[in-house]
């Protein structure tokens, strides 16, 4: 798979070591920044990363800033996509059989490495259950979505 993966000054850290770790899995990773640890605002690497999955120019995107908390509320307002912040192996694993998530954020100021490693390759080796009433609850928050854009 292709991934996109971004983070903040707070995630910079766990984004790097991470980076090899997923290349080992066999997949591509575009690494999206941000490379220094000056303060940087997490929504503009949320933005980076959730147009590239938007786009289809990646197949999934992970999101690391201090908590994942900013990162996932940013990421959860571009429409299209589905991020869930995950900090335990069965969600990695839940959230992508029952909400087929295509983003992933994570925490460094709240995980190790070795959790996060486990994490993302639970998230990224788990299909989506394609059970019928998983589809009709993401199609109904696809409709909340759709309600709430503005459309111009
Ligand atoms: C940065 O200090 C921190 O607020 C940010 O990384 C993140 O945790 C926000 O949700």
């Amino acid at each position: 798979m292709k991934i996109a993966i971004g983070a903040d000054h707070a995630g910079v850290r766990l984004k790097d070591e991470l980076i090899s770790f997923i290349e080992s899995l066999g997949h591509q990773v575009s690494d999206l920044g941000c490379n220094c640890s000056d303060s940087v605002d997490y929504p503009d690497y949320a933005i980076a990363v959730c147009e590239q999955v938007v786009a289809e120019d990646v197949d999934k995107g992970i999101l690391i800033c201090g908590t994942g908390i900013g990162m996932t509320i940013a990421a959860n307002k571009i429409p299209g996509i589905r991020c869930a912040l995950v900090h335990d192996l069965f969600s990695a694993k839940a959230t992508r059989e029952h909400n087929d998530t295509n983003v992933l954020a994570l925490g460094e100021r709240v995980i190790g490495p070795g959790v996060a490693q486990e994490i993302i390759r639970i998230w990224l080796e788990t299909d989506f259950s394609q059970g019928e009433r998983h589809q009709n609850r993401i199609n109904k928050v696809k409709a909340l979505e759709e309600k709430y854009t503005i459309h111009p």
